[in-house]
């Protein structure tokens, strides 16, 4: 894994990056989702207690408090606080519009790149406020990588798909797989290329074509093939928003096992219209509601057998949504 060193001192980079092959940049971040209509109440501040309280084993990835965002006037979250368990899968689930993609974005600030978004509060990744001045934020990305809800490949080949983000970063020629494996004979790019490709459950399938073009794999290929280039810079978080969703049970239930795989090393945290899906593939879900609120948050087990607000067991229930 990572070096977990800080996020460097030095005011550096940028979320203006122009380099419209960066695989952040490529990703679309803007929306302009319609709101369901409005539950009545805020949260049972009983309940926020007990969630707020939710202990779990291990160390917190993320540490947010009191996270707000605003889209010019309009605000898409309110008032946010919750610990992320590392070496863990955490689901996000809620109805269109909730603010589940803003909310994921906050974690390595791509909300940056959108002009009208203001945010407030602080996020904590391994108890280092990502928002405070002087954060390196190529340095965040590649730590905190991120996948997202159509796959976005480079119209290059498989293989420089993968290598991209190592070579930009010169990580390939820093030896990067010479320190994770600890051997120092290693064609870096190559074994890069297949390890990324194996640990995205991939190389079977391209092993044979990877000089092909990657437009040329189909949806649920190209979907890991970007997971695999998330991997490529070895990241200790992988943040996915609805990775699945535009895919057949088969390739789902590939991206499932593969989540499940990547858990026992990486932080992830994915966003899910499917309930069964959160249910199977979470250790924690954490439930928005319309208004951008955070309603409840807990055990996976606990949130879907036993929600604690009548909301949350409205809407996983299919009442209202
Ligand atoms: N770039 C943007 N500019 C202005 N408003 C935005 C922008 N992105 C999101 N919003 C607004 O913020 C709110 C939350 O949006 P967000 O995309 O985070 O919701 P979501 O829970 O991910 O929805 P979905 O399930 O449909 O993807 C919505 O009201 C949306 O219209
Ligand atoms: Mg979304």
């Amino acid at each position: 894994m990572n070096d977990t060193g800080p996020l460097g001192e030095e005011q550096t980079m940028d979320s203006t990056s122009s380099d419209s092959q960066d695989d952040y940049d490529s990703a679309s971040t803007g929306r302009t989702g319609s709101d369901s209509p409005l539950t009545d109440g805020e949260t049972d501040e009983e309940i926020r207690a007990e969630w707020t309280d939710y202990e779990f084993d291990g160390r917190a990835k993320f540490d947010v408090d009191e996270l707000n965002v605003y889209y010019g006037d309009d605000r898409a979250l309110r008032d946010i606080s919750i610990e992320i368990p590392e070496d863990s899968v955490t689901a996000l689930i809620g109805p269109s519009g909730c603010g589940k993609s803003t909310f994921l974005r906050c974690l390595n600030r791509m909300n940056d790149r959108i002009k009208t978004a203001r945010i407030d509060g602080s996020v904590a990744f391994d108890g280092e406020n990502i928002y405070r001045d002087g954060v390196n934020l190529v340095e965040l990305r590649k730590r905190v990588g991120m996948v997202f809800q159509s796959p976005n490949p480079f119209p290059k080949t498989i293989r420089d798909n993968v290598s991209y983000g190592p070579r930009k970063h010169g990580d390939i020629e820093k030896g990067l797989l010479a320190r994770l494996t600890g051997r120092d004979d290693t064609d870096e790019e190559d074994e890069l290329v297949e390890r990324s490709l194996r640990q995205a459950a991939l190389w079977d399938e391209v092993h044979d074509r990877l000089d092909d073009n990657a437009l040329g794999l189909s949806g649920g290929q190209q979907q890991r093939l970007c997971i695999a280039r998330a991997l490529a810079t070895d990241p200790e978080v992988l943040l996915m928003d609805e990775p699945a969703s535009a895919l057949d049970p088969i390739a789902t239930s590939k991206i499932e096992d593969l989540i499940d795989d990547l858990s026992e090393e990486y932080t992830v945290v994915v966003v899910t219209h499917n309930m069964q899906q959160a249910a199977r593939i979470s250790d924690q879900t954490a439930v928005f509601l319309t208004g951008g609120e955070l309603v409840e948050y807990g055990d996976t087990e606990q949130i879907f057998e036993n929600p604690q607000s009548q909301r949350v067991e409205d809407y996983i229930t299919g009442k209202f949504g």
